[in-house]
């Protein structure tokens, strides 16, 4: 039975959707097809398909009471768009159906777990917000309420925990039982990590502290996710407030993956790898799905909560952007994310040149230019020379471009996105420290609004929204000292 306030999402996305001119929106990477969405949730596999929920606002492309929007996809990249999926209709999620995650349960039915969110004003005049684990039970397309929501509660908290920090739910089925990561704040007022465990995906009990911050990276962790990976466990959380951690990570919301095993006595987990999920500016809260032939795939919101105020000019009808789906390896002991490899099959012509030689010059490549393509460079020094610098232009035009430069004296990419549609006053430029003995690796997923980079076959990947006119198309090659440059350009192509 639908509510009231899920009617209104639905006839407001059936009447708004088609008016949006497709030439506004991403070629292929997902948005609201109108509205607000932030983070991926209920990313599963259902029926034989996969199935994407995002936190969503259809009416304004701004954070309001959080819905839960709905889509579907067989290869990752074409999206059936689907009816919202959930509003905050019941007392217990009035203040918003917060983000989380879903499963086939064994009779057939989709299961979501999400937060609910209720704030109540206490006679003294203070606000008092609960946040607690709901279910929804649904066909893939509509979904009813649990009768007994919530069903996971600050009840089942260790002492100390937070019931007002507590979300995020990634629930899984192990055995005969299931299990549930969520993000809470301990005593000391930063965050953790916590495993719940169930028989019936019903009744929850709290089972053990799989990560801690002890204030050493970040206050409040949301959005957990944990899975074996390559003989290994990882752990993908999204930690707030983080300040100086280190030149790799990124101030503010940043993410975290830590890789590690289970220790049998705590129940936590070991470290024994900590980094970033990603290098770039735009790129929170990860969400994985196992998928039907083995692959462990992610998507993430691609965008940097501290800018989100900023909007483009001339403004689009939607904000907030997810990611390609990256299929995750543990290799070396380090995450390596690369695009889903559908997107192979939507490369159109190839453009190839190899050992391209620049010296202290600009060049342009014929056929190399658009805002909708895949492309890979080898760059190198020359032997017996000198690189200090090589510079990527793209969405060139006159003096404009997003840049990513490469100084291999320090061994670091920088991408600066200044000039590309975003205020001077918010943080446009990243640097980071990249391997490259002999060549850099790079793979460059551009949109009409984004691009994603992938170093060295995968060993790093650094997201960026962009906004710049999508006139400029060039891409220019600039290398200050000699370098050999390896390219192949195809361009994707989308119906
Ligand atoms: C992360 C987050 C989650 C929360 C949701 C609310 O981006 O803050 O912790 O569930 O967004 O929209």
């Amino acid at each position: 039975m639908n509510s009231e306030l899920l009617r209104r999402a639905r006839d407001y996305e059936r009447d708004h959707i088609p008016a949006v001119p497709p030439a506004l929106l991403p070629r292929y990477h997902l948005c609201g097809g109108v509205g607000w969405i932030n983070d991926p949730n209920g990313f599963s596999l259902y029926k034989g398909e996969y199935h994407l929920f995002f936190q969503y606002n259809p009416y304004d492309v701004r954070w309001d009471t959080m819905h839960w929007g709905h889509v579907k996809t067989r290869d990752f990249l074409r999206w059936e768009r689907l009816p919202a999926a959930l509003a905050p209709d019941r007392d217990y999620d009035r203040d918003g159906c917060f983000s989380g995650s879903a499963l086939e349960t064994p009779d057939g039915r989709h299961l979501l777990m999400y937060t609910g969110v209720q704030k109540t004003l206490l006679p003294d005049g203070t606000v008092e917000e609960l946040q607690r684990q709901c279910l929804a039970f649904g066909d893939g397309r509509d979904y009813e309420k649990y009768p007994g929501n919530p069903v996971l509660d600050g009840s089942a908290l260790p002492p100390g925990g937070s019931r007002k920090d507590f979300r995020d739910p990634k629930l899984w089925r192990e055995g005969d039982g299931y299990f549930c990561v969520a993000g809470n704040r301990c005593p000391d007022g930063s965050g953790a990590v916590l495993l719940f465990q169930s028989p019936d995906a019903l009744h929850w009990r709290y089972a053990a502290t799989l990560a801690a911050s002890g204030n050493r990276f970040g206050r409040m962790w949301e959005c957990p996710d944990f899975f074996p990976l390559d003989g290994k466990r990882v752990l993908l959380l999204s930690p707030q407030e983080v300040r100086d951690h280190g030149p790799e990570f990124i101030d503010g919301n940043t993410t975290l993956c830590l890789i590690g095993e289970l220790d049998p006595e705590s129940g936590a987990l070991t470290r024994e790898r900590e980094q970033p999920i990603d290098y770039g500016l735009d790129f929170y809260a990860p969400q994985t799905v196992l998928a039907a032939d083995g692959r462990r795939v992610m998507i993430a919101w691609m965008q940097y909560w501290n800018s989100v105020d900023y909007r483009p000019e001339p403004p689009l009808p939607f904000f907030g952007q997810l990611t390609v789906p990256r299929e995750l390896r543990v290799r070396d002991g380090k995450l390596y994310q690369t695009p889903v490899r559908e997107l192979e099959s939507r490369r159109g012509a190839a453009v190839r040149c190899a050992g391209l030689t620049l010296r202290d010059e600009t060049r342009q490549v014929p056929g190399v230019s658009g805002r909708c393509l895949d492309l890979l460079l080898t760059i190198r020094p020359l032997p017996g020379e000198t690189l200090r610098r090589f510079t990527l232009t793209l969405a060139a035009a006159d003096e404009h471009g997003l840049r990513l430069h490469y100084e291999p004296d320090e061994n670091t990419v920088t991408v600066d996105r200044s000039g590309c549609g975003l205020p001077d006053s918010i943080l446009n430029r990243r640097s980071f420290a990249v391997n490259a003995d002999a060549a850099l690796r790079l793979r460059l997923l551009l949109d009409r609004w984004s691009l994603e980079l992938f170093v060295n076959d995968g060993e790093q990947a650094a997201s960026f929204v962009l906004y710049a006119p999508q006139e400029r198309t060039g891409i220019r090659f600039t290398a200050e000292g000699a370098a050999a440059l390896d390219l192949e350009k195809y361009d994707l192509e989308f119906d």
